[in-house]
């Protein structure tokens, strides 16, 4: 089934796990009118193999770019690539995808120091946030972009312009009774705490563009950060955010969902 997004279309941290599925399927089930740009660290390295893979299998359909979030001129020198190659056009969906978690789980209190926490934080807020904020005037230009395909009136959606913040359930300051022991992890879930209040005032800032802000957890996947005794395949999750995304609207901007849709609770 086609995917309801088109455009251009940015995906962080794109050379494994979910970022590359991400890049794999949008290639796979979008129309002729969507371009994927895949921004990883190291667009030439081993670790990139699967992805410069891909490229060869969708010709036309996928631009690498490098970015690395943890740095502020890596991140200045890909909006300027991304701001000459996408034109008039401008930018559709953002999809803030990397992130580090780190000590490695269960990271316990007495096993987390302050490097992890700024480091953490470094990649999966700064990061985000310099990176939407740079490429705000790439957005709003696709929110005014008139399309033939477009939502009506002032609707908000991934098909008019959407920053797609993925976070986790472990964010959640409601749920973190049931989830504490499952991996403590105070970096990770404290950065993604500020990555949800991110998504919230960013979705306040930018409503009168015509951009919606949404976080989704992609739930418990089979990647190098879930490991391998999680339940989902990178595959069932990531048709579960994209089917989310293409029905996003007003109601769900500021809002942490999952990959099935479902509102998780601040
Ligand atoms: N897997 C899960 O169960 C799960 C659950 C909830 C939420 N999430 C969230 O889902 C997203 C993807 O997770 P994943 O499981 O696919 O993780 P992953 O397998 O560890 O992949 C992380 C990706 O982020 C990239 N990355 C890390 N630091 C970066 C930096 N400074 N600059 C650019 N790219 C960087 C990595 O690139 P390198 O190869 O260069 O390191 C890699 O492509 C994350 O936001 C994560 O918090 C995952």
């Amino acid at each position: 089934m086609a995917l309801r997004l088109d455009g251009n279309i940015l995906v962080t941290g794109a050379n494994r796990g979910i970022g590359l599925e991400l890049v794999k399927q949008l290639a796979e089930k979008t129309g002729k009118g969507a371009h994927v740009y895949a921004a990883c660290r190291d667009p030439q390295g081993d670790r990139s193999q699967v992805l410069r893979n891909l490229i060869t299998l969708h010709p036309g359909k996928i631009t690498v770019i490098q970015l690395d979030m943890a740095h502020e001129d890596s991140i200045s020198a890909a909006v300027e690539v991304l701001r000459q190659k996408t034109g008039a056009g401008g930018l559709k969906v953002l999809i803030n995808n990397a992130a580090i978690n780190k000590p490695d789980p269960p990271a316990p209190l007495s096993v987390t120091g302050k490097k992890d926490m700024m480091e953490v934080y470094e990649t999966n807020v700064a990061g985000p946030f310099i990176l939407t904020k740079m490429l705000l005037p790439l957005l709003q230009r696709a929110a005014k972009t008139p399309s033939a395909d477009k939502d009506h009136g002032d609707e908000l959606s991934c098909r008019r312009s959407a920053v797609i913040n993925v976070s986790t359930i472990f964010s959640s300051v409601e749920k973190c009774p049931e989830t504490f022991t499952l991996a403590q992890v105070y970096p990770y879930r404290t950065s993604k705490a500020a990555l949800n209040m991110l998504t919230r005032c960013q979705a306040e800032d930018f409503k009168a563009d015509g951009i919606l802000v949404a976080a989704i957890h992609p739930g418990w996947v089979q990647t190098d950060m879930g490991g391998d005794q999680a339940p989902l395949s990178t595959q069932d999750s990531v048709l579960g955010m994209l089917n989310v995304m293409s029905t996003l609207s007003s109601k769900d901007t500021g809002m942490l969902l999952d990959w099935e849709g479902s509102r998780i609770p601040w």
